[in-house]
């Protein structure tokens, strides 16, 4: 309702339900969400499930992925497609081992690795720490497109700013963990590219496209 802010009720449908079972959700690693999150970037999670779970079997630590070489990395992402985002993985283990002997837990340090976006650095750092860094990746992205009625393409430096602003002022000072994880949830259950189901939306009583009939109209696509 109106006096639930944003962030409580993300967290709130969260517990009822957001995905909680995915093998990346058990037994987090900065590692293992880092790997997750990468193969995530372009792979749908139906996907990426198996190759998850074959990569970390072979390379279950960061200094086990550090000491590989990489035609076994690649042998292991052969069918995920984007094979620059594996080059990448290995390199930043390497860089990782050899600079830090572990996974960095600095945003900056992590945002500096190859293959790293700050969406991607975010996600790493809070998922698995619930340190407080937002997070926008394509389906949250439309999800705040819709919810603050963005008029402008995502793809305009300014929108993409306008976004993190939102981003930032959105995110709650606790339990960002689930928050992160619910508005990912959200964007790809949810709040659809299609049709979206804001009848079950935590959001829809104060998402600007629901209650002004423009889902169907936002986010707008790239100007012609
Ligand atoms: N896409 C990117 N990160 C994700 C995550 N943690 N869960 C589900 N989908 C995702
Ligand atoms: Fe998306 Fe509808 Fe929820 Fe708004 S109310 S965020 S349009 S699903």
């Amino acid at each position: 309702n109106q006096t639930t802010s944003f962030g409580d009720s993300v967290i709130h449908w969260y517990h009822q339900h957001g995905r909680k079972t995915l093998p990346w959700q058990q037994n987090k690693t900065l590692y293992t969400t880092w790997l997750s999150e990468v193969m995530l970037q372009q792979t749908q999670v139906t996907t990426v499930i198996p190759y998850f779970n074959r990569f970390v079997d072979k390379f279950p630590t960061l200094a086990d992925l550090a000491n590989a070489q990489e035609d076994e990395v690649l042998q292991l992402w052969t069918g995920l497609g984007y094979y620059a985002r594996a080059r990448n993985l290995l390199k930043a283990a390497k860089i990782m081992q050899a600079e830090y002997g572990e996974f960095p837990q600095d945003f900056d340090q992590v945002l500096a690795l190859p293959g790293i976006g700050r969406s991607t650095a975010g996600a790493i750092l809070s998922l698995t720490l619930a340190k407080p860094f937002p997070i926008l990746d394509g389906n949250v992205k439309r999800v705040l497109c819709r919810y603050f009625e963005i008029q402008t393409w995502s793809g305009e430096k300014k929108t993409q700013d306008l976004l993190w602003q939102h981003a930032e002022k959105i995110s709650p000072a606790q339990g960002i963990e689930y928050f992160n994880q619910a508005m990912m949830d959200i964007g790809s259950a949810v709040c659809t590219r299609g049709k979206p189901k804001c009848d079950t939306c935590p959001l829809e009583q104060n998402c600007q496209a629901n209650l002004k009939g423009l889902t169907s109209q936002l986010p707008v696509s790239k100007p012609k």
